[in-house]
């Protein structure tokens, strides 16, 4: 599996693994709420702040992370391609882009919402930890933060 950074001309792909993950996600309920989704994807790719996970030309992984913020603003996989560290390789490709001397930041659901077990298993895997509660389009959710020095070496990515 390739990871590398996005481009304007992936985005028709990116928006098509948009929308069949798009349920999981607060705030992307609705045809303009994806409208305006997708011209921040474009305006994150426009940036160099977009990664994607490519097998066989088909979008598998998405992230969108903020350079200046030093956060991790978006991230989700095709579950025909998952446990296969396609997000762990797009978080270390988007992390090599971000100041390592701050914190990187990132929020999911709160502990016990069915929705967030993959989520939080796997931002504790590459060493985030749980921060403040906060809510996040009337959701409930919690910030997890890397410390800098805690980022963990990156596994190998695209297993088979
Ligand atoms: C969370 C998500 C992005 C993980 O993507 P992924 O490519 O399957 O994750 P990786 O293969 O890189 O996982 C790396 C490690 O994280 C942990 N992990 C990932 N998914 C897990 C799960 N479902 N249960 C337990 N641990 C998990 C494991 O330690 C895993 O390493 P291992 O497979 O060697 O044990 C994916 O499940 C997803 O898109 N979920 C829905 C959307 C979402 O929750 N996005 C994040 C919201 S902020």
């Amino acid at each position: 599996m390739e990871i590398r950074l996005a481009q304007p001309q992936d985005l028709a792909g990116w928006m098509e693994l948009v929308e069949k993950i798009r349920f999981s996600f607060p705030g992307l309920e609705t045809p303009e709420a994806m409208e305006a989704h997708r011209q921040t994807v474009r305006s994150f790719m426009c940036r160099g702040w977009a990664v994607c996970a490519v097998e066989r030309q088909r979008i598998a992984g998405v992230l969108l992370f903020s350079a200046e913020d030093n956060t991790l603003c978006f991230l989700a996989v095709d579950p025909a391609f998952r446990r296969r560290h396609a997000a762990a390789g797009m978080v270390a490709c988007g992390l090599a882009h971000m100041d390592p001397r701050r914190a990187v930041t990132v929020t999911t659901y709160r502990e016990g919402h069915p929705a967030g077990t993959a989520a939080r298993a796997f931002y504790k895997s590459l060493g985030f930890a749980e921060g403040k509660l906060a809510e996040e389009f009337g959701s409930p959710v919690q910030e997890f933060v890397l410390a800098p020095g805690a980022r963990r070496a990156a596994p190998a990515d695209g297993r088979p």
